[in-house]
């Protein structure tokens, strides 16, 4: 029985919820594996358009469960904003699962998150200033808040009172901010613990009793490949595996259970915040693809940087994730380009690179190599095959889908929940 990941191929707002929501009617779980409230999903369902960030899209299907597992750091501000925003819409969510395991982000790793960015001056991240990093930081350094620790007040006060420490020398003595009080905080975050009880479970256990039981579990990855804290360009990266593996270590579900990892790739590309990107435009046809494809972020309203496919980096996500399957998503957005170049290669210092080079050196310098196809002009939102599309856009997909390391299984052609052309069932 399938147990099915979902990543991003990218740097990001690939249309991961778009496509977690076409597999949902399919699937009796869907996890979300990894990152917090950084997410941000827009899914379009009819004349409704819901935007998630902490809890998985898979969410809006009714009969799901949705899981948040282990490896996802949570708000809970957010948590219980999020839940009253979808009931309020009459969506059901009564069936969400929390991990005990799952680390909290705190009030204090919001706040260093935001003063460390802007210490940082232009060297930033750019993150979201959500305290995605410390969180996971303070997981890595032994002095997190788990879930379950807000079910007894005094080792919470004890576990604070640890991660204060340092986190108010920092604050006052390199940073000179006041400081933060334990009382405050264990009162917030105990607030919460009445609310959270009935949804907190031991979600690896869960899901392995689903998958022996035969049900069909989808795993959705937050953030994408190029910003994975060990495959992505580091430092401009979250802080957390957004690639397939980190769906295993993420769930507590076994490598060996997986059947399936499907990687959705842009038919250009974008990223928000800092850091390489060799394909960026900053002339008339990036401003052409922000427009056009709405390239503005879900979580932060920022404009995204937008730039043509980077065939190098689809193959390299191919690899890292074992892609079985591809969704392009976004073709109709490059209708009326006259042409469209592809990055085949690079070019650092002379030197051509037929794959991601290895240091970050380099593919800071590298120039994209490009190939150029043909466009279209016939407007391909209504297309429902593969042979519905004009010839060219044929073209450009059979062409990508030769450099890019797995087959293309699926195509978008719109943002709406039906726009999309199925060319191979991912999960038989
Ligand atoms: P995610 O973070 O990967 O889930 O992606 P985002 O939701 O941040 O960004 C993707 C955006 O593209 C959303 O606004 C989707 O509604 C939209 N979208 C998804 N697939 C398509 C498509 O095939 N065509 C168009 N035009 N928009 C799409
Ligand atoms: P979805 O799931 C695009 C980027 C931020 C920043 C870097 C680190 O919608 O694809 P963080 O707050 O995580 O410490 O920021 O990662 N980033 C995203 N970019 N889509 C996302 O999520 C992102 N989540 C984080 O812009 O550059
Ligand atoms: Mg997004």
């Amino acid at each position: 029985m399938p147990a099915v990941v979902i990543v991003g191929a990218q740097w990001g707002d690939e249309g991961k919820g778009k496509a977690t929501d076409l597999l949902a009617e399919h699937i009796d779980y869907v996890v979300k594996f990894n990152g917090g409230n950084n997410a941000g999903h827009t899914v379009v369902i009819g004349n409704e358009k819901y935007a998630l960030h902490l809890l998985p899209s898979g969410i809006l299907t009714p009969g799901v469960v949705p899981v948040i597992s282990n490896g996802v750091v949570i708000d809970l501000a957010v948590l219980f904003q999020e839940l009253d925003a979808l009931n309020a819409r009459g969506i059901d969510t009564s069936k969400l699962r929390v991990s005990a395991n799952a680390h909290v982000i705190t009030p204090y790793n919001v706040t260093v998150d935001k003063v460390s960015e802007r210490f940082l001056g232009k060297r930033a991240i750019g993150t979201t200033g959500r305290g995605i990093g410390p969180t996971y930081a303070d997981k890595i350094n032994r002095v997190g808040i788990r879930v379950q620790d807000l079910f007894d007040e005094s080792i919470l006060r004890q576990k604070v009172e640890a991660a204060l420490v340092a986190k108010n020398n920092l604050l006052t003595k390199v940073y000179n901010r006041a400081a933060i009080k334990v009382d405050e905080t264990v009162k917030e975050l105990l607030s919460y613990t009445e609310r959270l009880k009935p949804m907190v479970a031991d979600t690896a256990l869960e899901l392995h009793h689903a998958i022996e039981a035969g049900k069909t579990v989808l795993f959705e990855g937050g953030q994408a490949t190029m910003l994975d804290v060990d495959h992505g360009t580091y430092p401009f990266v979250t802080s957390s595996n957004s690639t397939a593996g980190g769906a295993s270590t993420g769930s507590g579900v076994g490598p060996g259970l997986f059947t399936t990892v499907i990687a959705i790739v842009k038919a250009y590309t974008t990223r928000v915040g800092s850091g390489p990107f060799p394909t960026e435009l900053f002339d008339e046809d990036g401003e052409f693809l922000r427009r056009v494809g709405h390239e503005f972020g879900t979580t932060t309203g920022r404009p995204r940087r937008c730039g043509w496919y980077d065939a190098p980096i689809a193959r390299y996500s191919a690899r890292i994730n074992g892609v079985t399957d591809f969704v392009l998503t976004k073709l109709d957005v490059l209708t009326g380009l006259k042409q469209i170049p592809v990055c085949v290669a690079y070019e650092v210092d002379g030197v051509r690179f037929d794959e991601m080079p290895v240091s970050q050196s380099d593919f800071h310098h590298a120039k994209p190599v490009y190939e150029n196809f043909a466009g279209w002009d016939e407007d391909i939102t209504g297309c429902k095959t593969f042979a519905d599309l004009p010839k060219n856009a044929q073209d450009y997909v059979l062409a990508i889908e030769r450099m890019s390391g797995a087959r293309i299984s699926a195509i978008g052609v719109g943002p709406a929940r039906d726009a999309i052309i199925v060319r191979h069932d991912m999960l038989g």
